[in-house]
């Protein structure tokens, strides 16, 4: 090669590339540059001989630590079925009252119910299962269709006015206002009644005008003291807890049109291993009808304030808020 030129300023050879009247000063690598170049090299080269690295015609080199995402998933998946086949099988055999009162068995099925919830219940119930207007709220202790464990599995086997031959809810709160079964006058009366009903103040001329046709044509599913029926799902209309709203203007509106909540069947999409978990799962987070306490529940969030426990007003109660002799007044 030909003598380089050598910048007059720096005094440094230039590599010869010019461009527009700059020339490239042949500078060499710095030390520390070149170290990590080289630590670099060193590294890859291990790599190729422990890990999985080249591939060939009939695979790739293993490697000495023959690592493999693949295998160990595979690993990870045997081991989570040799578990949960077990909590299977025993789903399948045991009753409803052994799995919630089997601590292992209880942790297992809320594992699953939760789960299950989540993807499939949560988009009507609410993610914590609290329910919302014309959903009702599972997390309390209070039920239209019956909160035992074996109620809570049939209503999930069968579902609410599904369709389904043995679904809950054949019978249906007709819509007293729109289809002009009474006037409107008297669904205005009976909307106090039912708010004196659960026990708020009323307009008591109002309620002693409903008397009677509370009792004509509401008792026959709400029962003649408002209690509800849960073979009909005719609410309780005493108690603190409302599926369409507790305000006037809900209450009217409930009697006008006849609002029927309706829940699909899950006896064709779960198992009733599944559904077995989904009772327990809602019967446990529920503080369910002669349920223990979940001890290792991923359990739902506490019930809000305000779900007082529903007892009933007496007879007399009843008579005394509706008696037409007391003078009328709010
Ligand atoms: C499409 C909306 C919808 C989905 C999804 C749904 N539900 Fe329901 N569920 C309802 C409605 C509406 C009712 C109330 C029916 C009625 O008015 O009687 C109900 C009622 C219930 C009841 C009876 C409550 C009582 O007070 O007796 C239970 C228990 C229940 N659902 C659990 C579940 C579970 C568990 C799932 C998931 C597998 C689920 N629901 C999915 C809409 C739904
Ligand atoms: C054939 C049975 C039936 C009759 C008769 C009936 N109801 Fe109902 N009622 C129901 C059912 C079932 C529901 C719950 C609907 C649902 O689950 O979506 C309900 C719900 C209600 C609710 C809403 C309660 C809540 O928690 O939000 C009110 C209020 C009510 N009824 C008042 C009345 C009044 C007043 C009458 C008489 C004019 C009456 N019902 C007659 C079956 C009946």
């Amino acid at each position: 090669m030909a003598d380089r030129e050598r910048d007059d300023h720096s005094g440094v050879e230039t590599t010869g590339h010019e461009w527009d009247g700059i020339k490239e000063l042949d500078n060499p690598l710095p030390r520390w540059w070149l170290w990590v170049f080289y630590g670099c090299i060193a590294v890859a080269i291990g790599y190729w001989v422990i890990m999985p690295a080249w591939p060939g015609l009939t695979g790739y080199t293993r490697g000495t630590l023959a690592q493999s995402d693949r295998s160990d998933l595979t690993k990870e998946l045997t081991a989570l079925q040799t578990v949960r086949g077990a909590g299977a099988v025993k789903l399948k055999t045991a009753s409803l009252e052994q799995i919630e009162k089997d601590p292992d068995l209880q942790a297992y099925a809320l594992q699953v119910g939760q789960s299950v919830f989540g993807d499939n219940c949560a988009t009507c119930h609410g993610a914590g299962g609290a329910g919302g207007k014309g959903y009702p709220n599972l997390r309390d202790d209070v039920w239209l269709w019956g909160g035992t464990l074996t109620d809570i599995q049939h209503t999930l086997t069968v579902g609410v006015r599904s369709g389904h031959p043995g679904a809950r809810g054949e019978t249906v709160m007709p819509a007293f206002g729109r289809d002009q079964l009474i006037t409107a006058d008297q669904v205005a009366d009976l909307t106090e009644y039912v708010v004196a009903l659960s026990r708020r103040k009323a307009d008591r001329a109002a309620v002693a005008r409903a008397t009677q046709t509370f009792a004509d044509q509401c008792s026959s599913c709400h029962g003649p003291l408002g209690l509800g029926d849960r073979a009909k799902g005719a609410p309780n209309l005493t108690d603190a807890e409302w599926l369409f709203g507790s305000d006037r203007e809900s209450i009217r509106s409930q009697i006008w049109n006849g609002r029927n909540g309706v829940m699909p069947t899950w006896e064709a999409r779960f198992s009733p291993e599944i559904i077995k978990a989904l009772a327990v799962y809602v019967h446990v987070n529920s503080g369910g009808e002669g349920a223990p306490a979940a001890t290792t529940a991923p359990a739902l969030a506490p019930a809000p304030a305000g779900a007082a426990p529903a007892t009933a007003p007496t007879p007399e109660k009843v008579a005394q808020l509706t008696a037409p002799s007391r003078p009328a007044g709010r």
